[in-house]
């Protein structure tokens, strides 16, 4: 299994029955310049929450790929309306088998928002079983005490926002890995804009001190997981 940084919050898994990509926002974003969201063609687009920094290119990428929109079922019917029928709506808690592996959406306290104001359903979380690993990709979200129910899971690493001021922070994400129950944490949701600027030296540090590995991949860096 490979996971590839496109930036801000936008990955993508390798996995070996399907290609998924996480809340794409590339082409916006001036970090990921080199990004040409044209060689994307993922099976699957996993979509967190509704706003923009998370959906920007989902239209042009869905459209090139045909890809399968794995969100939340009121997104779900949002982009039904705007002529994308490959769409998996679910909601919170719950799970579904698909041919790659297993997806179970799961809370993420935040808020979300359609681009023109419509409503998005509630914002979540995704835990990915495929490949006899278990990832979590928290989406945007404060620190909540229902990441405890993840303690169980033995996630084999968790993507979390790390970039503060409309997500957590560096150090509720360090509790949030403490809540999961899992060491191995790959940043998302920093630098992008100027409100979530981080110290990396520092990020890093920090969930060293406190035991974590804490990965922060260059945008179109990959990693085996
Ligand atoms: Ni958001
Ligand atoms: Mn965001």
């Amino acid at each position: 299994m490979k996971a590839t940084f496109y930036g801000h919050a936008c990955v993508g898994l390798q996995l070996s029955g399907a290609d998924l990509l996480f809340d794409p926002f590339i082409s916006p974003n001036k970090l990921a310049a080199q990004i040409d969201i044209d060689q994307l063609d993922p099976g699957y687009i996993l979509l967190s929450h509704g706003h923009e920094d998370h959906l920007a290119d989902l239209f042009d990428i869905q459209k090139n790929s045909k890809a399968t929109v794995i969100c939340n079922a009121d997104i779900g019917y949002w982009l039904n309306k705007r002529g994308i029928k490959e769409v998996h709506g679910m909601n919170i808690g719950g799970a579904y088998n698909f041919d790659f592996g297993r997806v179970k959406m799961v809370t993420a306290l935040h808020s979300s928002s359609l681009p023109d104001g419509s409503y998005g359903g509630n914002p979540g979380g995704f835990v990915i079983s495929a490949d006899d690993k278990k990832i979590y990709f928290a989406g945007d979200t404060a620190l909540t005490y229902d990441m405890k129910l993840l303690a169980d899971e033995n996630l084999d690493c968790a993507f979390l926002p790390i970039g503060d001021n409309f997500t957590m922070g560096v150090d509720d994400a360090i509790r949030a890995a403490d809540f999961i129950n899992c060491k191995n944490i790959i940043g998302i949701h920093y630098n992008t804009f100027p409100p979530i600027q981080i110290n990396e030296r520092e990020a890093m540090d920090k969930f060293a001190a406190a035991g974590l590995n804490l990965r922060l991949l260059a945008i179109g860096e990959s990693m085996e997981l």
